[in-house]
């Protein structure tokens, strides 16, 4: 239930088909095989020469990872570095020079963008504006539906609020993480709950008329009350899509030594409470669960996400993004000094490349639309009678128009209904 957009998704499925259990006796070959195609750089001629864009349909969609956080949150996995001025500048135009590379390999034409990181707004307004003018200089934006920022509560001001709207981007996401004090402090968060207030009517006031709110759950000493105390504050702001995910603990942090030391425990009865309480109480204010973490008012799902968990192909930018077009998945390098150099230098920025087979392209189909609210092709699970039958016997799945689809009851169970049918 806590599974964050395709920068962590990939190595979730990697770790899901190898916990053992039924799913991964099934797909013996899928782990070996897959770790197999992977090469490194050095291995690799002209990636993007290879992935012959005549053969490909046109990418729709764009990711761009900006790695600045102004603090480092000691819970946190994504590919970030502190905010060091003097770097990004630099930083900018490597970004966009990688734009220029991409849009020389591929036909773009994007219904989504989306800029996330680390914290894109950690950039200044004048570099802000540099790179998204940049964007909308390159590329035809006429069959844009969905531009997205992700905001941290500490870097949005009323300036640069407005500027990102000037410039086309038309959803918000306000990483609040709670409503708590105690809970900000515990997250090392660089803001407070009236910063996260003031940023949220900031982004109102300046026309943002789709934002997103990520809120996090099963947090250490986290009680249900505050939960829902932090459910009911957000409601009240009504914001046109919530994302709650519930903590999980990433090796390489420092959360993750605290829970290996005993400090903090993971329980989780505790978290599926916690998550059914999300469910109803979301639910109840008008807001669609139309994945896993994800919720939504009628017409704001997020067009992006969608991309990703239907398997379509995209573009990602910027250092330790990863790109998957037709079979072919990859992964720049992780280290946006690395990453500046290259590209720069009129080197590509891949540090890894996969080849994808059918078999690893059923898996990732069903254990992504299992997630969301339209389920997956039963026609996918013709190999799984039994236990989709006996999902259905104990009220996890339910079948609707060809498709299966997680109950409520299953929706807690997700991670274990996906790992007896892949
Ligand atoms: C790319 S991250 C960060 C965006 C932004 N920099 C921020 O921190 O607000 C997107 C979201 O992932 C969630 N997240 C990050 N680390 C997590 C973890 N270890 N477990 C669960 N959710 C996490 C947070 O809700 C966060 O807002
Ligand atoms: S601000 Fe966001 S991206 Fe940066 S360290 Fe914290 S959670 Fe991670």
């Amino acid at each position: 239930m806590d599974r964050i957009d395709n920068r962590r998704s990939w190595s979730w499925l990697r770790s899901l088909s190898g916990r053992g259990g039924d799913g991964a006796e099934k797909n013996k070959g899928y782990i070996p095989h897959r770790q197999g195609t992977f090469q490194r750089d050095d291995e690799l001629m002209s990636e993007r020469a290879n992935n012959n864009c005549a053969t490909v349909a046109i990418i729709r969609h764009i990711y761009v990872h900006i790695p600045f956080c102004a603090r480092i949150c000691p819970y946190c996995a994504f590919y970030k570095d502190l905010l060091d001025r003097s770097e990004t500048a630099r930083f900018c135009e490597a970004i966009l020079r990688d734009l220029d590379q991409q849009c020389a390999a591929f036909a773009i034409m994007p219904r989504s963008i989306y800029f996330g990181g680390g914290t894109p707004t950690a950039l200044s307004t004048p570099q802000l504006e540099f790179l998204l003018g940049g964007f909308r200089q390159r590329l035809d934006l006429s069959a844009l539906e969905e531009w997205t920022v992700e905001a941290n509560p500490g870097s949005v001001s009323a300036r640069k609020a407005a500027s990102l709207r000037k410039l086309g981007v038309n959803r918000i996401s306000l990483g609040v993480q709670s409503w708590d004090e105690d809970l900000l402090k515990l997250l090392g968060r660089e803001h407070n709950a009236p910063q996260a207030e003031k940023s949220f009517q900031i982004l109102r006031g300046a026309g943002f008329s789709n934002i997103n709110v990520d809120l996090m759950f099963g947090l250490p000493g986290q009680t249900i009350e505050q939960w829902r105390v932090t459910l009911e504050k957000t409601i009240g702001l009504q914001p046109e899509h919530v994302s709650a995910y519930c903590l999980t603990y990433e090796e390489d942090t420092e959360f993750f030594q605290r829970q290996s030391r005993g400090e903090f425990r993971q329980d989780a009865d505790i978290d599926a409470e916690f998550f059914e309480m999300t469910m109803s109480i979301l639910e109840d204010a008008g807001y669609q669960h139309y994945e896993i973490s994800n919720y939504a008012r009628p017409g704001f799902s997020s067009r992006h996400n969608r991309a990703y968990w239907s398997g379509e192909n995209y573009l990602g930018i910027g250092p330790s993004a990863f790109s998957t077009v037709g079979m072919r998945r990859w992964q720049n390098v992780a280290d946006y000094r690395a990453y500046a150099d290259r590209v720069l230098s009129g080197q590509s920025p891949i540090g890894s490349t996969e080849n994808l087979t059918s078999e690893i392209k059923r898996v990732e189909t069903i254990a992504l639309s299992l997630r969301t609210n339209k389920g997956v092709s039963a026609a996918l699970l013709t190999p799984f009678q039994n236990e989709t039958r006996e999902f259905i016997a104990l009220g996890l799945l339910r079948k609707t128009n060809g498709n299966f689809v997680l109950t409520r009851a299953g929706k807690s169970l997700a991670d274990l209904v996906t790992e007896a049918v892949i």
